[in-house]
């Protein structure tokens, strides 16, 4: 590696990191439960860690003993050429928590990724039901489900979304829940299910046959600010 005048080490060089902000932010130090602090010795509180990916707080001594361990007896083991003990006991502790007969688990790098298993998953699920026309997966708008190709076909975002939509394929839209926007005499209750009855309009829209799937935040995220819909949508949808 070669320092150069324009390029000091610490918070004063310039980023080289694509998609980084312009502004420069603060430098991160270290961190420890809720707090952060930079190089210039100021304490932040992590109050979102992104979107909500330090759920137990920074730097947990159970976390990196556990990472030691493991980094310790073996940092990486192919799944179709091995298996590892670390990858099956937690996805027998996830499946003993899903609801009903899910039991299997697949492990990804992240959300958007895993949007994207899930879809190739329901598709391999129909060819093997020999429904082969099932294509479609409709989602909601506004809505966030990552920024990859094929996650960002379902994404319902329009500036994140426009510049690559000649390159995906066209996924359907229904609107999300803002019944709160609604200015409209219909109770809580019915709004719920003006919303859900949405869904069962679109697919009878684009052919029952053709849909492979419905997508949606059960708790908005990026997109809904927390939107969350009565009661009465999510046992419709
Ligand atoms: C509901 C939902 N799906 C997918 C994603 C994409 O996740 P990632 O940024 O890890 O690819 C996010 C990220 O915020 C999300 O909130």
């Amino acid at each position: 590696m070669t320092h150069n005048d324009k390029n000091p080490v610490g918070h004063n060089r310039e980023s080289r990191l694509f998609y980084q902000s312009r502004s420069r932010r603060p430098l991160i130090d270290r961190a420890k439960g809720v707090y952060m602090w930079d190089v210039d010795g100021k304490r932040h509180i992590d109050a979102s860690s992104g979107a909500m990916v330090s759920n137990i707080g920074h730097s947990d001594p159970r976390v990196i003993a556990a990472m030691n361990a493991q980094l310790e007896k073996a940092s990486f083991a192919y799944r179709l050429h091995f298996e590892n003990d670390a990858a099956e006991t937690l996805a027998w502790r996830l499946s003993e928590r899903a609801p009903g007969d899910l039991e299997r688990v697949f492990f990804v790098s992240g959300g958007s990724e895993a949007v994207e298993s899930c879809i190739k998953l329901a598709r391999q699920y129909a060819l093997a039901k020999g429904q082969s026309q099932r294509t479609k997966v409709i989602s909601r708008f506004p809505s966030y489900h990552g920024a990859t190709l094929g996650a960002l076909a379902l994404t319902g975002y329009t500036p994140m979304h426009a510049p690559f939509a000649p390159m995906m394929v066209d996924q359907p839209k229904i609107p999300a829940p803002t019944c709160y926007l609604d200015r409209d005499d219909l109770s809580d209750h019915d709004r719920g299910i003006k919303y859900a009855n949405m869904l069962e309009a679109e697919i009878i829209k684009q052919g029952p046959e053709t849909v492979l799937g419905f997508i949606m935040e059960p708790v908005g995220g990026a997109a809904t600010g927390a939107l969350v819909a009565p009661d009465s949508y999510y046992g419709r949808i």
